[in-house]
């Protein structure tokens, strides 16, 4: 599988998931995002988890802070100058040295008591050369947030290879879009970046998160991102036994970006989204350890195989970690209409927001059968099977074929509830068709 070549399909987020899902269930990582700027604060974010109890005004930060670590020899100005590239160095202005030291002063409580954002759409971005073909669906302002990749090190050996070598020789290839920082969202979307742990230090990962989420990126011209998707991206190298515990996880991340946020370098509001794959993790452990950890969405890769993703659903709910948040007039009649009211767990429930593959064909579905890891699952090969079959009834039955399965995987998830809203990942043209007929007959709900 990692020998695929994903790259032909432009979305950088695919790479890593590649990489992810041949690595471990365990690696699915999870990302941070922020709802609502620092100068919106009032804005939407929910009060989650039990966050420190300090209430300082964001806003008065002194701008000293938008650089962190800054030190007078190295600082150069506007952290927002950032390079695309996470291997390669660092943020001007940031001095080689450390870990930040233990928290210390408790930082703002995490969400302003606010009114929950309610159903939410959001939409996978693609950069690079994919950069801005999202337009269409970006416009139909369904889409409460927009989701960015993290540029993986590398999916393979080879490429990664070539990744140490041209981060030595060169530049950052020739790229169509513009740095992280200046990744644009529709007007009023949410703007997530995705954090992946990968081979970084935790240094690296601090530049990422305070470049992406902090005041640099808009002193720069650029937009600062609301919410920091954690993940730990995986690399290759991490299917070694014994290699795994060196790397970085999705779990370090997500505590590096809180730890930023409570000493004030990235606005209060912002927050931490984390990943899971139901088809493959057994049971909602690791989310729970995400949820302690601050974080305040979960977004997943597409349920492939329906009685796991009931499974991992069914274990999420019971362990209260879940908000749910069908959309308006959507009547889940099936099993427990129980949203997660029930919290249990000492920190806040977080929002499931499910993936939606926009599968337009056999070889759609079968490219996220391996992507998602669950190849050896019987549902999943079925999956493909029913769309081969249907592929081989000509253009029309194929149509109705995927139309009817991207219909249906909607009306499941919603049926099953303890859900908050659908990650919609169209890559390609024929996919993202789809959407757009799916927005405009009503069948994929948009935010509210
Ligand atoms: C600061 O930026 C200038 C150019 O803008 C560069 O020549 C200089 O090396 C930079 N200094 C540091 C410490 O990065
Ligand atoms: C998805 O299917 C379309 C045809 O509907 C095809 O053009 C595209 O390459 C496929 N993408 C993947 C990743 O399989």
């Amino acid at each position: 599988m990692l020998s695929q070549a994903p790259a032909a399909l432009g979305s950088r987020w695919l790479l890593h998931s590649v990489a992810a899902a041949a690595a471990s269930s365990v690696a699915a990582s999870p990302a941070c995002a922020g709802l609502a700027s620092r100068r919106s604060g009032a804005a939407s974010s929910r009060g989650l988890a039990a966050g420190p109890a300090a209430t300082a005004a964001p806003s008065s930060l002194p701008p000293h802070l938008r650089n962190l670590h800054s030190s007078p020899s190295s600082s150069n100005g506007s952290s927002g100058a950032v390079t695309p590239d996470p291997s390669s160095a660092a943020i001007a202005g940031t001095p080689p040295g450390g870990d930040p030291g233990p928290a210390a002063t408790p930082g703002p409580a995490r969400g302003e008591p606010g009114t929950s954002p309610g159903w939410t759409l959001t939409l996978e971005r693609g950069i690079g050369k994919s950069y801005g073909m999202e337009a269409e669906l970006q416009a139909t302002a369904a889409f409460r947030a927009e989701v960015f990749p993290d540029l993986p090190i590398a999916t393979t050996w080879q490429n990664w290879a070539k990744a140490i070598r041209s981060s030595l020789t060169s530049p950052p290839a020739e790229d169509p879009s513009p740095p992280f920082t200046h990744y644009a969202t529709w007007p009023g979307s949410q703007k997530v970046i995705t954090v992946a742990a990968n081979l970084r230090s935790p240094l690296e990962i601090e530049q990422r998160v305070a470049a992406a989420a902090g005041d640099g990126a808009e002193a720069a011209g650029g937009q600062r991102a609301d919410v920091l998707l954690c993940v730990s991206g995986s690399h290759p190298v991490r299917t070694l036994p014994g290699v795994a515990s060196l790397l970085r996880s999705s779990l370090d991340t997500l505590r590096i970006a809180d730890r930023l946020r409570a000493r004030g370098y990235i606005p209060p509001s912002t927050q931490l989204w984390v990943v899971a794959n139901p088809n493959t993790e057994r049971g909602a452990g690791l989310l729970e350890r995400k949820a302690e950890l601050g974080a305040d969405a979960v977004l997943t890769q597409p349920p492939l195989d329906w009685m796991a993703y009931l499974a991992w659903l069914e274990d999420a709910r019971r362990r209260g970690l879940l908000k749910e948040q069908l959309p308006p007039g959507s009547s889940h009649s099936a099993s427990s209409s129980s949203s997660s009211s029930s919290s249990s767990s000492s920190s806040g429930p977080l929002r499931l927001i499910v993936g939606h593959p926009m599968a337009s064909s056999a070889a759609n579905l079968s490219f996220w059968v391996s992507l998602a890891g669950c190849g050896g699952s019987a549902a999943a090969r079925q999956l493909v099977a029913d769309a081969m079959r249907a592929e081989a009834g000509g253009k029309e039955a194929a149509a109705a074929h995927t139309a009817s399965y991207n219909n249906k995987l909607v009306e499941q998830v919603l049926a099953h509830g303890g859900v908050a809203g659908l990650h919609v990942m169209p890559i390609g043209k024929a996919s993202k068709a789809l959407a757009l007929r799916m927005l405009a007959d009503g069948s994929l709900p948009p935010s509210v």
